[in-house]
């Protein structure tokens, strides 16, 4: 089985084919991407108007080229995939009408994707992980502690309360005058600063249930940013070291909360799995192998590009709903806000 996977939901435009083997496992055929962070960079965000714009400009390109590369035609394919939500509206939009039009030129199946159940599905294309599995999925506008009982059947353990992990890094970013997307920088500049050069809180830590609050923490950063101001390049390495320390140890706690209430509500998890742009956090991902090491539990971390949004992911989670039948028809609305749980009611 083959499905073309689109992504629109965010600033990269991306296409891709995925196969699904005999045995289950899925082969990458083809994983076109095109990061939009130049045209977003001057406004130190992304600009919804500008997304969409760009995917309408960029979009048939890719798709051409996934299946060039894939070596193969629209009739060869068995569905059609695009991230229906959740996300900017304009871009979704965009996506989805093209992996509309062509699921109905092509007679194809079409799966109306949800952008977070691809990243949860990831672990599954590129490492085989069985269900149930505790999934920590922390990306610029997610922030989620998920049971994954199975396609389609999540439990959402903890999600944050105000800002996105993400997102406290890419503020965390501009404060510190540093270039956008936040994360990597924020990242390249903690490795040469001194973690403990400033106190920062730890919120949430050890309170009941697997919540996060960031908000703190990033006013903590600014008044001790302009506590010193004006910055210097070891001041900025120093906060962003600070920083990224007291998130790692906000992460370490919750994700050991919802272990325990993964435990008592579901059962043993089969492993730890991290998605979502904020898994490509290299100390992240040690301190997060570290507390499965402790937890007896395998951790799976899909590579850092499959982790931020891919056009992969989405023809996977495509593979996966076809194979149980799981089809949308093509009156499936875009949506700017999908919970991955129906009953919480928020993303
Ligand atoms: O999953 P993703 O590509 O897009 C969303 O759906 O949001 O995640 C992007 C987010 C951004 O907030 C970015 O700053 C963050 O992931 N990120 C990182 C790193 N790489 C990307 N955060 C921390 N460290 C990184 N190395
Ligand atoms: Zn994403």
């Amino acid at each position: 089985m083959r499905v073309l996977g689109i992504e629109t939901t965010c600033d990269e435009t991306a296409a891709a084919v995925v196969q699904r083997e005999t045995d289950g496992r899925g082969r990458i055929l083809s994983n076109e991407i095109l990061s939009q962070i130049e045209d977003h960079a001057p406004y130190g965000g992304v600009v919804p108007e500008i997304a969409a714009r760009a995917h309408v400009t960029a979009l048939d390109r890719l798709i051409a080229e996934a299946l060039r590369k894939a070596n193969c035609r629209l009739a060869d394919l068995d569905g059609i995939a695009a991230a229906a939500g959740p996300g900017l509206i304009g871009g979704v939009i965009v996506g989805l009408t093209a992996a509309k039009a062509l699921a109905l030129v092509g007679k194809k199946p079409f799966l109306a994707i949800n952008h977070l159940e691809a990243h949860a599905l990831t672990p599954r294309l590129t490492d085989g992980v069985d269900f149930p599995y505790l999934l920590l999925l922390a990306s610029g506008g997610h922030t989620q502690l998920v049971a994954v009982r199975d396609v389609g059947d999540y439990v959402r353990l903890g999600t944050t309360i105000d800002d996105a992990i993400g997102e406290a890094f890419d503020k965390t970013a501009k404060m510190l005058g540093l270039p956008y997307p936040g994360g990597p920088n924020v990242e390249r500049e903690a490795q040469r600063g001194d973690p403990e050069r400033f106190a920062l809180p730890r919120p949430m830590l050890h309170r009941p249930g697997a919540d996060f609050s960031l908000s703190g923490l990033k006013t903590a950063v600014r008044l001790e940013a302009e506590r010193v101001a004006p910055l210097t390049p070891t001041d900025v390495a120093d906060l962003c070291a600070s920083f990224q320390a007291a998130v790692v140890d906000v992460v370490v706690d919750r994700t050991r909360a919802a272990l325990r209430m993964h435990r008592e509500r579901i059962g043993n998890p089969t492993a730890l799995v991290i998605a979502g742009g904020v898994a490509a956090n290299a100390a992240m991902r040690r301190a997060l192998q570290r507390l499965a090491g402790e937890a007896g539990l395998a951790m799976c971390a899909p590579p850092p590009a499959l982790c931020t949004d891919n056009g992969a992911m989405i023809a996977w989670a495509g593979l996966e709903r076809l194979r149980r039948g799981l089809v949308d028809p093509l009156g499936t609305p875009p949506k700017a806000r999908w919970p991955l749980e129906p009953r919480a009611e928020s993303a």
